[in-house]
């Protein structure tokens, strides 16, 4: 699939613009200094001022951490999804939510997938930890059981991590950064913040449709990509 840039309409750009002006300048003070920084170095491709154009997106996040986005219609197979983690690919959608849907939408849309997440890809450790969850579920493509365990640490990490930095809650995940009800219920510490427990995570299952009720925060991201140790380990004895 390819992006064609030449269907967005002018109701996409004023969409767009303002999905990313009001949600940046609710988020600066709320979200990690890493996702900033790296929305900093994605600017010249992903600003308020032009939808973005996936082909200068990804010559930036592949000179940096060899990541490509790959386009998909929608949701796609859970193993098909985690296939293109594992080549460094995360895959998005390029359609815009409309503008009676600017707070909610059912299935993520481009700037869910595109202002949520690409940014962290920029960084290396972020970037491998999402790779080595791909690992994982190529390896145990076959035991249902545990790609739902696997869906569940994407979940609570990729989708609606925070992390604590001097005290404060800030997050990284992508459901939390491209929503504003969910960044301000985070700052408001609304729920219940738990301490990074993988055992914890791989059983507990989660529901898409509802507010989240929990969290689970990590102290840096060198902390996510050495978790997977331990995954590794259970699933491993597991068999
Ligand atoms: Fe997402």
């Amino acid at each position: 699939m390819k992006q064609e840039m030449s269907k967005y309409t002018e109701n996409d750009l004023k969409t767009w613009n303002y999905l990313f002006e009001h949600q940046y300048s609710n988020i600066h003070d709320k979200v990690c200094w890493e996702y900033l920084d790296c929305l900093q170095q994605l600017s010249e491709a992903l600003n308020p001022h032009e939808i973005p154009d996936f082909e200068k997106l990804n010559s930036l996040l592949y000179l940096k951490t060899g990541w490509t986005i790959h386009i998909v219609p929608g949701l796609i197979e859970a193993t098909d999804f985690f296939n293109h983690l594992k080549h460094k690919r995360f895959c998005s959608s390029t359609w815009l939510r409309s503008e009676d849907e600017l707070h909610y939408i059912e299935e993520p849309d481009m700037f869910h997938d595109i202002f949520g997440h690409i940014p962290l890809f920029m960084n290396q450790d972020y970037a491998d930890f999402a790779q080595r969850i791909g690992d994982l579920a190529i390896k145990w493509r076959e035991d249902e059981h545990k790609i739902s365990q696997i869906q569940r640490l994407y979940w609570f990490t990729i989708e609606f991590g925070v992390i604590r930095r001097k005290g404060k809650i800030k997050s990284y995940g992508a459901g939390i950064i491209s929503s504003i009800q969910e960044v301000n219920k985070v700052n408001n510490r609304i729920g219940d913040f738990n301490k990074y427990d993988i055992n914890e995570i791989l059983n507990r299952p989660f529901n898409i449709d509802t507010v989240q009720p929990a969290y689970y925060v990590i102290e840096s991201f060198s902390e996510l990509y050495k978790s997977l140790n331990k995954v590794e380990r259970l699933f491993s004895k597991a068999a």
